[in-house]
């Protein structure tokens, strides 16, 4: 239905927006305008805003931007019919009526959704019945319990082609209309039109309302029913084709459940199938969607994004198999994803181990195990970046052009001017990052003329620093375990960096101190750490983007630039903790202005200034 501009201006005058919008957030006046809490990302001080004259609502934080239509739609899930209809009860105005072909036309649909609501019924009611024990047993031997196969209306298709017919007829729908609706083909050798699907477990799928609009029909396992085609092998998945009430590319199945579970807080997360979909729900992870049967549209893009109150980090996620193909299906959705991504909205990626879906993985590993993939998940960026160099090699200055070059162009894809620029500029500190040390190690010496050294110019947070930096020693240490017992008193002091890699640098110095001289040798600390239960760390020290960043730990760099590199390692800390200690020393003279912190501070300036020029 079309609504004409002059009615909707109408009807946003009518309204006090700050009504509209007061019935869910906490409005405080501000001047002309009210101020209150963004219900659409989280926050403690208020930066929405709602501008009554201007007929708007703006939020400084995120970006959220609309109008009373707008606001009911992101904030109630109304579409937009909805919405227009509910401001227009408020504000006593009728909404107009349809053209006669309008009319027509949603008469229409209301009897095909109703026609596919029956349709559903039959299709559950054959599922239950006891004909059809054996797939109601495949079902639940699957591990879906009675509910969820109830809430997402799972049903069963007979091979009777002529049942739903009937079924149908009985209820008031001719042929025509099944036909339009895609439950029924036609024949092509003039006999009577059949079931589209026949004899497979169904999924109904619906649009955003949960009312039905299409269906998915898996066929059954070969010990339950031979598919009786002979030589030809029919399709695991059979799916509606488009109709007026469906268009493959614009639904996700689930999208309606997902959607009341976003708005509750859940993340939502794009799994690759129907099944995948019921078996997160049923683990109480319910923001779970599947694109049906293609790869994710652009619609389906936009759709995720306009689900509950999105902040950064509920972005949602994707997910996806650990294999290659999995991750070749990744780089292909993001680059549907780059042109469109927006301030604040993004998507984060996760991966399984290879051969698994959700729903294997659950049912092996548990919801806990789920969620502990799902909380590996990395942010867009890091996707990219990884893909970019895990495992090559980037030892010459072309690569490292090339390198450049890729990103750059990746970055010219995003089709928003500052996420685009916030993108250089994050490639470009991670370029940074990655090859001053290379290219200073080349350049020999530490912190020569042509490398200014940042750590004095700029002190950074060092907790996460620090994190990093233990990362690089222990794969140093593993590839070169002799510099366990060169570095022992800098090693014995460290304290920063995540637990279990701190418990895995005592194990590799309690080794160390253990075994003979001629025994401390990699095969040796390997096998200990794994015997240890270190395997998996062990794995992830190993990785190539390790070795990118920190080169010296290479398993054949030479002795003596592994024993440089770890040295600078330890100096930037030494450095950074001076330099806290500075800062500190100068904030308490500036408190107490005593003798004692004037003198000590003057000690260490000479301390710096000693080591910086170097
Ligand atoms: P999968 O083959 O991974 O199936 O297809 P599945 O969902 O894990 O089902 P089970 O566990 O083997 O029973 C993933 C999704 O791809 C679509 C369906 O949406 C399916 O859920 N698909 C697959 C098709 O549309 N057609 C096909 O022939 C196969
Ligand atoms: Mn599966």
């Amino acid at each position: 239905m079309s609504l004409s501009p002059r009615f909707l201006d109408e009807l946003r005058s009518r309204v006090t927006l700050s009504d509209i919008v007061g019935q869910s957030v906490r409005l405080t006046r501000a001047g002309r305008e009210y101020k209150g809490c963004c219900p659409f990302h989280k926050e403690k001080t208020p930066s929405f805003t709602v501008n009554n004259d201007k007929q708007f609502y703006h939020c400084f934080g995120c970006g959220a931007h609309g109008d009373a239509i707008g606001f009911l739609m992101q904030d109630k899930g109304q579409s937009f019919i909805e919405a227009v209809e509910n401001l227009a009860a408020r504000a006593g105005m009728e909404v107009p009526k349809a053209t006669p072909q309008e009319r027509q036309k949603e008469e229409k649909r209301k009897g095909l959704h109703q026609l596919m609501d029956a349709a559903t019924v039959f299709m559950q009611d054959q599922l239950e019945s006891p004909e059809n024990r054996d797939v109601m047993t495949y079902m639940t031997g699957r591990g879906f319990s009675a509910d969820i196969l109830s809430a997402f209306r799972v049903g069963y298709a007979p091979a009777d082609g002529q049942a739903i017919r009937k079924y149908l007829k009985a209820e008031g729908f001719d042929d025509a209309q099944m036909i339009e609706a895609g439950v029924l083909r036609t024949s092509q050798k003039g006999g009577e039109p059949y079931a589209f699907f026949r004899d497979r477990v169904m999924f109904p799928v619906t649009d955003k309302r949960g009312r039905v609009v299409a269906f998915g029909g898996r066929i059954l396992p070969e010990n339950i029913r031979p598919p009786a085609q002979g030589d030809f092998t029919p399709p695991k998945y059979i799916n509606s084709s488009d109709t007026a009430l469906f268009h493959k590319g614009r639904m996700l199945y689930g999208e309606a459940l997902a959607r009341q579970a976003a708005y509750e807080g859940h993340t939502i997360l794009v799994v690759e199938g129907y099944l995948d979909v019921m078996a997160c729900y049923q683990a109480g992870i319910r923001g779970a969607v599947a694109p049906l049967g293609t790869a994710l549209t652009e619609d389906q893009i936009a759709s995720l994004w306009t689900m509950g109150h999105l902040d950064e980090e509920k972005n949602p996620v994707l997910c996806f198999d650990g294999d290659n193909a999995g991750r070749r299906a990744a780089a292909r959705a993001v680059e549907r994803i780059l042109p469109l991504l927006k301030p604040g909205k993004s998507v984060r990626l996760a991966f399984l181990p290879e051969g698994e879906d959700p729903d294997t993985y659950i049912k092996n590993k548990g919801r806990d195990g789920f969620v502990q993939i799902l909380k590996t998940a990395i942010p867009l960026h890091r996707f990219i970046w990884e893909e970019q160099t895990e495992g090559r090699d980037f030892s010459t200055p072309e690569s490292r052009a090339g390198l450049a070059e890729t990103l750059e162009k990746i970055a010219t894809q995003i089709g928003d001017r500052a996420v685009q620029n916030y993108y250089r500029q994050a490639f470009r500190d991670k370029l940074w990052e990655a090859f001053r040390y290379s290219t200073k190690q080349k350049s020999g010496g530490r912190g020569g003329a042509s490398q200014p050294n940042i750590a004095l110019k700029k002190p950074v947070a060092g907790q996460h620093k620090n994190a990093v930096r233990l990362e690089r020693i222990l794969a140093t240490l593993i590839n070169h375990p002799a510099q366990i017992l060169e570095f022992e008193e800098q090693l014995s002091v460290l304290n920063e960096g995540a637990e279990n890699y701190l418990e895995l640098l005592h194990e590799m110095m309690e080794f160390a101190g253990e075994v003979s001289e001629k025994d401390l040798d990699t095969r040796n600390l390997k096998d200990h750490l794994n015997a240890n239960g270190y395997g998996q760390l062990l794995e992830a020290l190993s990785k190539e983007t390790m070795y990118i960043h920190a080169p010296y730990a290479r398993p054949k760099c030479e002795a003596h630039d592994v024993a440089e590199g770890l040295q600078d390692l330890f100096d930037r800390m030494a450095e950074e903790r001076l330099l806290a200690e500075v800062g500190q020393a100068g904030r308490k003279m500036s408190a107490e202005f005593g003798e004692d912190a004037q003198e000590r501070l003057l000690e260490m300036r000479k301390l710096l200034g000693g080591g910086s020029s170097s």
